[in-house]
């Protein structure tokens, strides 16, 4: 009887980590200038390419969020599944590259851009820098660029692994841009306390916990600080700034979401 409940549970998490949502979201942004109200930003995350997460789960997330034409996409790290070895592993990106493969597909007019997540730390996160290079997406590791539109998307390594220094990220960015901040984990928004200029924090890591008991919503395992309180979805940081955590693409060592699907995330910015 045990037995079976629990294989039925595991049998519903893996359908369910399989059922890949779109999140899509609006964001006031007070003050911003008219030509960036209405921006369609793409998020995606955490593919853990690997034994759970083949070529045609990720090829069918490029296409979902492909098909909602966003303006502009960032990739947030943990390409390839690392387990929890924490050991160099470049065999192991050359084995599971189909991901690079597939993301070599994404196309926005405002550009794909990245940055890196502990699992890339974990495999080889020079490989991994290598591959998103070949694949012409900037990554943004502590530095930043300003885009046509005005928009200043800065982006941080991971805050486990990197280091992560959103301060050297934003250095030399203007007043006059709106800022975004990539960061893989959200718990970068500890190191923000005090800073009024990051509009928007774009992260994922957290799978959203992954595993969610259901009625009480509530995950056994939130891999971030005890002091940061977000899990996924959109969060108001401050009166000026916003983080969105997408819940990722794929799932971290085992194949199984309960009450948490995986998601890509679609942000239309608002001008309030
Ligand atoms: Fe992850």
């Amino acid at each position: 009887m045990i037995y079976s409940g629990f294989a039925t549970v595991c049998g519903v998490g893996y359908i369910s980590a399989k059922r890949l949502e779109v999140v899509r979201l609006v964001v006031p942004l007070a003050g911003i200038p008219k030509k960036l109200d209405g921006l369609k930003i793409g998020v995606m995350a955490d593919f853990h390419a690997g034994l759970f997460t083949r070529l045609e789960d990720i090829v069918y997330s490029v296409n979902l969020i492909s098909r909602e034409k966003p303006d502009l996409i960032v990739l947030l790290g943990d390409y390839v599944e690392g387990g929890v070895y924490r050991r160099p592993n470049p065999e192991k990106v050359e084995k599971e590259a189909y991901v690079f493969d597939a993301l070599r597909n994404l196309k926005a007019p405002f550009g794909v851009y990245a940055v890196l997540g502990n699992h890339d730390h974990w495999t080889d996160a020079d490989l991994v820098r290598e591959k998103l290079s070949n694949l012409a997406i900037p990554l943004l590791d502590n530095q930043n660029t300003v885009l046509d539109n005005g928009l200043a998307l800065a982006g941080v390594d991971d805050f486990w692994e990197g280091p992560s220094f959103p301060y050297k990220a934003l250095r030399d960015v203007g007043r006059e841009s709106v800022i975004i901040l990539l960061s893989h984990n959200p718990d970068v928004n500890l190191q923000l306390k005090g800073d009024d200029r990051v509009r928007l924090v774009l992260s994922g890591h957290t799978h959203g916990g992954q595993i969610r008991l259901p009625l009480i919503d509530w995950a056994p395992w939130i891999p971030c600080s005890m002091k940061y309180r977000g899990s996924s979805g959109l969060i108001r940081e401050t009166g000026r700034r916003w983080t969105f955590i997408t819940k990722g693409v794929g799932t971290f060592l085992i194949p199984v979401r309960l009450n948490c699907p995986p998601d890509v995330g679609i942000l239309r910015l608002r001008r309030i």
